[in-house]
């Protein structure tokens, strides 16, 4: 069976062209994905630009089954190859099969809960320092704020780097890299030097540059006599070993940490965003949080970052791609297409979550959702490394944010959400205002 081929049937979806489903979707994804899943239900074939036929499937077992059943004919890595140039070619997030075990199983203990909980601190001091260059009267747009935290995080919790001046080399060199995605258009044919001129050439210096102050932190790590005892992720790294007692090479060192940085600091500085666009607008709920943390309570902040995380998904879906035929939701599917397991369409089912559009973080005190229907992090062999860390990340962030500051949104209606690369965003990066100083 092949894609495209008169005989093979797909569940219905939205029948126009590609370049008008993708407008759709990248312009208005929640209100897309949830008219096509009212109107189509818990399958939907959609024809995209540049990611071609893919299937969004938002019933929970069919999820759990492509989450956690066998996952030889699964591919999620693949997907991803694009990004390669940046990450590079043993990044946990391009492989697939045995290798992206080898590798998730050497990344996964210093990102494990009870890890994550000696990073709390490193939060809340990047946070209340970032707080406190705040005035009444300052406006911002807190996605650039808070990807500027985040990135402080990662430096210091992941690479272990604390030295502000060797944060700020780290920073620049590695910004340029990441925001220098848009070079990964150019066409394979214009991957080249040409005598050192053109965006390729410039990507690649910017590259190097980055690269040779990765190697450098992995020497200089390597050589510390505190190796033993420290606890940042690089040096549990360089400490790790596999099945065979063999540790991660350099190069793999620097895909994994290139990887953790892109994978961990945009997405959470996003989330962060959406939480600070609703809770302004949400007079109840941020009082009520107040108490709960004046009472010394953090459950509430707990709901918050997962209704928050509900609602506004970072991610619209996770992918894998079908190396074999599947019977997925009774539809026989064909090897090669794109099966999606559809975050923001599950999450806003109104059987699931009533009144899905509302924010109202109360619902997940009284119970923990049905497994599968919050998956803001994928799930299974794939489900995301930083899980952990994003959350303390968000709590500690709002925390000391709405215990230090009022914040009022710049414009009047909430944010629109927009898809920008792959990720959802606020269309207009959440500008706020400092309305007050209260602690
Ligand atoms: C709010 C913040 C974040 C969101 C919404 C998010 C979401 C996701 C999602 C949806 C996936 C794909 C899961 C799947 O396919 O089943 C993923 C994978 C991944 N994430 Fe995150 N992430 C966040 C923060 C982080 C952080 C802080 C880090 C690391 C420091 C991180 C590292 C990774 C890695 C390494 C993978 C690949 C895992 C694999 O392929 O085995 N993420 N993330």
């Amino acid at each position: 069976m092949l894609v495209g081929s008169p005989k093979v049937r797909m569940p219905p979806g939205p029948r126009g062209p590609a370049a008008l489903n993708t407008l759709r979707l990248v312009q208005r994804p929640v209100e897309s994905m949830i008219g096509w899943r009212r109107r189509y239900g818990d399958i939907f074939t959609v024809r995209l630009l540049v990611f071609g036929t893919g299937v969004y499937v938002s019933d929970l077992d069919e999820i759990k089954a492509m989450f956690t059943g066998d996952q030889s004919s699964l591919r999620a890595g693949e997907a991803n190859a694009p990004l390669a140039p940046v990450l590079g070619s043993r990044s946990v997030l391009i492989l697939d099969g045995p290798e992206h075990l080898r590798q998730r199983r050497l990344l996964l203990p210093p990102f494990q809960g009870s890890a994550v909980e000696r990073f709390r601190e490193v939060i809340a001091e990047v946070a209340e320092a970032e707080v406190a260059r705040w005035s009444v009267g300052d406006r911002f747009r807190m996605r650039d704020r808070m990807r500027e935290l985040t990135f402080e995080v990662i430096v210091r919790a992941v690479f272990g780097v604390t030295d502000p001046a060797r944060i700020e080399r780290l920073r620049s060199a590695l910004v340029a890299v990441i925001d220098s995605q848009a070079v990964l258009l150019v066409p394979g044919a214009l991957r080249r030097d040409l005598g050192g001129v053109g965006p390729w050439a410039a990507f690649q210096r910017r590259k190097r540059a980055a690269d040779a102050l990765l190697y450098e932190e992995i020497e200089h790590r390597r050589r510390d006599d505190d190796l033993g005892e420290r606890s940042d992720v690089l040096s549990l790294l360089l400490r790790a070993r596999d099945e065979d007692g063999r540790p991660l090479s350099d190069a793999e060192l620097r895909d994994e940490l290139m990887t953790l940085l892109l994978a961990g600091h945009e997405t959470t500085a996003t989330s962060l965003a959406f939480a600070f666009d609703l809770l302004p607008r949400h007079p109840r709920v941020l009082a009520r949080l107040r108490d709960e943390l004046a009472g010394g309570g953090a459950d509430y902040l707990g709901a918050v970052v997962s209704e928050t995380m509900r609602i506004r998904p970072v991610l619209d879906a996770a992918e894998r791609t079908l190396t074999e035929p599947r019977t997925v939701c009774g539809w026989d599917l064909p090897a090669g297409i794109r099966v999606y397991p559809a975050i923001l369409a599950v999450q806003h089912r109104p059987d699931l979550y009533p009144e899905p559009g509302r924010f109202r973080p109360e619902r997940f005190l009284a119970e923990d959702p049905p497994p599968y229907a919050w998956i803001p992090f994928g799930g299974g062999i794939r489900r995301c490394i930083g899980a952990a860390l994003a959350q303390a990340e968000m709590a500690e962030v709002i925390r000391t944010v709405v215990e230090r500051v009022d914040l009022e949104p710049v414009r009047p209606e909430p944010e629109p959400v927009v898809i920008r690369g792959i990720t959802m965003v606020p269309r207009h990066g959440t500008p706020v205002r400092v309305a007050r100083i209260t602690g």
